[in-house]
This record gives C-alpha cells, sequence and structure tokens, in this order.
C-alpha cells in the first residue's frame, strides 16, 4: 500500500487542467450495455473506479478497449446479466448497472452493495423505480435481482429522506428509455452529471427531456445506437483545486472546468475572500488572500453546496480564523475525517450532523488515515499549509477519483510525494 507525504508552506501557482468527471464517465460507461453497437466515450479519467467499470463491463462480455482518456466499449449481442460481487464490493456505482441490465436484457443481477464509510446508502429508491416498470425485484444471497416480461413506462416519484437521488435518477432513466410508452420521473436529480448522461442517451437515440430539471420526461424507445460523448469536466476535482488555492493563498488558473457548476462553492469562497476572475467559457482564476473570513455552509442536492466537498471545505475552516459551522444534509455521518483533522490540530467539534470549526493559526504535518476519497482530499489539503510533514496513509481511496494528484500538485509547486508503506 502507498502512502502520500505532504510538506506542507508552499503558495500553489500554475495551470492545473481539470479531468473527466469520474461521476458522469461511470453511469455513462453503464450506459453503452443498452446497445449491441460500439460507443466511443472520450475525456474518461483514468482512475481505479472506472478500471473498475471497465473491468465489470468486461467481465458481462463487452469488448472494451482504453487508450489514454478514449474508452470505447462494443457490448456486442450477447452480454451475462450478472454483475458479481467481487467488483461491486469495491465500488457502490457498480449498482448504476442494474438500469441498463434491466433495460436490455429484461433481467439484471447486482450484488447488493454493502456498508460504506460516509454512512448509511440504501438502494430503495433505485428499485422502486423499476417496480414502477414492472419488474420483480427480489434480494437473495445479497444480490438484487430485477426481472421483467416487459418494462412500462411510468410516472415515478424518486424523492428520499434526503432529497433526490443522484445514481437512482440515472438508473431510473436509463432503464426507462427502452421501457413502453412514456416515464417522468419526478423530484429527479439536477446534477450536471444526470444532464451530461442524459446527453450521452439522446446521441444514442433515447427520447429525454428535462434532464437538469426535477422532471424528466422519458419516451421508450426500441432499440439505441451506439454514439460517441466527451464527458464533463470533474466538477468535484475542480472544486478541490479551487480550495488548494484559497487554502495556500494560492493563484491558480483552472482549465476545462465549467464554472457555473461550482457556483455554490465560488460563492462561499468569495464570501471567504477567495476572488475569482473568469478568462473565457473553460478558464478561471483563483487567488487565495492571506485574510480569510470564517463562513457557514450546508450541504445539499445541486445546484446547493455539494457534499463531495464538505470535507474539503473543512479543511479550509481548519484555518480560517473564527467560527465557521458545517452541517451534512445528504450523509449525516460524513464526517471520518475530523479526528484525523483534529490530529494535525484543528479544532472540530461534532454536534449530530453539524460540525463547528474555530479556525487555528496553524495546524501541524501528522501521520494520518484516509478514510474514503473526499475526506483523503481534504488530508491532503490539510497537509498544504501544515507545519512539517504530514503522512497520508491508504491513499488508494484517492486513487479511486482525483486523476494523477501529486503530478498536478506539483506542477503547482507542492512538495508531494509518494512512498511505499
Ligand atoms: N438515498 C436513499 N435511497 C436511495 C438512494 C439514495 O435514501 O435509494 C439517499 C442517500 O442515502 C443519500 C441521498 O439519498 O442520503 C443522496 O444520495 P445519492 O443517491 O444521490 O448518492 P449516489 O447517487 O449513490 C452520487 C455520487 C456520490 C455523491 C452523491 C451525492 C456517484 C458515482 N456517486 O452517489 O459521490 O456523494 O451522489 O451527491 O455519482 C464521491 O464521488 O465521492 C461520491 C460519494
Amino acid at each position: 500500500m502507498d502512502k502520500l507525504v505532504v510538506e506542507g508552506g508552499k503558495r500553489l501557482k500554475g495551470n492545473v487542467v481539470i479531468s473527466g468527471a469520474k461521476n458522469s464517465a461511470l453511469p455513462i460507461l453503464a450506459a453503452t450495455l443498452l446497445t449491441e453497437k460500439e460507443s466511443v466515450i472520450e475525456n474518461v479519467p483514468q482512475l481505479r473506479d472506472i478500471t473498475t467499470m471497465i473491468r465489470i463491463l468486461r467481465n458481462l462480455g463487452a469488448k472494451v478497449t482504453q487508450q489514454d482518456d478514449v474508452v470505447t466499449v462494443k457490448p456486442g449481442r450477447q452480454i451475462k446479466h450478472v454483475a458479481p460481487y467481487r467488483y461491486v464490493s469495491v465500488m457502490r456505482a457498480s449498482v448504476c448497472l442494474l438500469g441498463p441490465l434491466l433495460g436490455r436484457l429484461k433481467q439484471a443481477e447486482v450484488s447488493m452493495p454493502g456498508g460504506c464509510v460516509i454512512g448509511l446508502r440504501p438502494i430503495d429508491l433505485h428499485l422502486k423505480g423499476f417496480e414502477s416498470f414492472g419488474a420483480k425485484i427480489k434480494i437473495e444471497h445479497g444480490n438484487v435481482q430485477a426481472e421483467a416480461k416487459k418494462l412500462k413506462g411510468a410516472d415515478i416519484y424518486l424523492g428520499g429522506p434526503f432529497g433526490s437521488s443522484v445514481l437512482a435518477t440515472a438508473n431510473v432513466m436509463m432503464c426507462a428509455t427502452l421501457a413502453e410508452g412514456v416515464t417522468r420521473i419526478e423530484s429527479a436529480a439536477c446534477e450536471p452529471e444526470i444532464v451530461d448522461l442524459a446527453n450521452f442517451l439522446n446521441a444514442m437515440g433515447a427520447k429525454v427531456k428535462g434532464a437538469g430539471s426535477h422532471l424528466i420526461e422519458i419516451e421508450g424507445v426500441q432499440k439505441l445506437h451506439g454514439a460517441h460523448h466527451r464527458v464533463i469536466p470533474d466538477r468535484i476535482e475542480a472544486g478541490t483545486y479551487m480550495v488548494a488555492s484559497a487554502i495556500t493563498h494560492g493563484d491558480i488558473y483552472l482549465e476545462d472546468c465549467i464554472p457555473e457548476h461550482n457556483n455554490a462553492l465560488i460563492d462561499k469562497l468569495s464570501e471567504a475572500g477567495v476572488s475569482f476572475k473568469r478568462l473565457g467559457e473553460r478558464k478561471l482564476r483563483v487567488t487565495g488572500k492571506k485574510a480569510l473570513r470564517s463562513v457557514d455552509v450546508t450541504t445539499l442536492a445541486y445546484p446547493a453546496f455539494p457534499t463531495d466537498l464538505q470535507a474539503q471545505m473543512m479543511a479550509l475552516m481548519t484555518v480560517t480564523p473564527g467560527i465557521n459551522v458545517i452541517t451534512e444534509k445528504i450523509y449525516p455521518d460524513r464526517f471520518m475525517h475530523i479526528s484525523e483533522l483534529n490530529r494535525m490540530g484543528s479544532r472540530i467539534f461534532l454536534e449530530g450532523s453539524t460540525a463547528v470549526v474555530t479556525g487555528v493559526k496553524r495546524l501541524s504535518g501528522a501521520p494520518v488515515m484516509a478514510s474514503d476519497l473526499r475526506a483523503s482530499a481534504a488530508l491532503v489539503l490539510a497537509g498544504l499549509v501544515a507545519e512539517g510533514c504530514t503522512e497520508i496513509h491508504r491513499v488508494y481511496h484517492l486513487d479511486r477519483g482525483y486523476e494523477r494528484i501529486e503530478e498536478k500538485l506539483i506542477s503547482l509547486g507542492a512538495k508531494i510525494w509518494r512512498e511505499k508503506e
């Protein structure tokens, strides 16, 4: 296993190119199974989760090639309908295979995703959606089995206790493209990744309208064909580099990012005193100031502040003078990073799903343990400003979601390296 070592104290400056969005690429790769024909997906980030998805597609019988950021998938006529536990257990997002497999083959069996360090992550909304199409669902031997003689479009309300669900919306939308008649998804997720997936489905010949709003309408078609698609930039990676600039009082130019996808973060960072300058459609300059002001943040579904940037924002708050408050409304238990940040000298107090962060003058480097992808990113950010060296263990979490992170940070002037444990 590898660990990352960060020596704090460098001001980050320069250009960083944002990679394709992991959370767009994963469902889009799953959606390629909706046809036997070949699809070509560009701007696919080279990440552990993507490698896992490619392995699953191959295991199901698809021919997949990967050349740099281009992935070509040709599922062919004969694909299997079972995605085994050994893959699903390492990546929850495998659940988004259910929709395309059920849509195309009228049967799907995917291992039920298990526990997750960021809290309970049920899939009841996904299953409710499939049942509305007339599918029979069974959970046996740890697997979700879905089967239908035929799928009929339906009106489906997908709101859950924490609002809309991204992958449930993706799953139901993918399945509906091949269901008979019209499906209306109410309380659909509005995330940019849903719009990206809908654009890909429409390029395949699907009839999806309204993606990006809470009401998505899909008119089922008999068959889909292959398509070419370019994945949108990763707004969470972009957001992480924005925080990197803020926390190091840096001056970073983000290239190939879509600033509107990060409006909630930009708004909060501006309130904290960070300045932003748009330089064309896909370029943004982010300049951190020495004197940061405290802010309060609540995570909610898009377009509000994303849960996937909560840990990174908390890292910034640890060195922002005054009292900062952060409330997590998507995953109330997503706070594994707090105890690790406190080992570095931060002052964070957790009450329910609200963390109160009192800014300190300095953090001090320490050995810390990464628990999940975004928590790991927060520890790297904290390490960038801590005195001395921070060792981040279990770095494989980071490799699931940040493409070439050390290389990108080094090019911005950070002192960071990987060591074998
Ligand atoms: N929920 C239910 N029932 C369901 C599904 C979800 O109650 O059937 C709840 C969840 O427990 C949570 C809320 O609904 O409280 C929202 O979860 P959602 O379903 O939107 O999460 P997801 O689709 O499984 C995606 C991202 C996550 C990101 C969340 C929220 C992918 C592959 N994953 O997960 O990304 O945190 O949306 O935005 O798209 C990450 O990249 O680090 C990551 C965890």
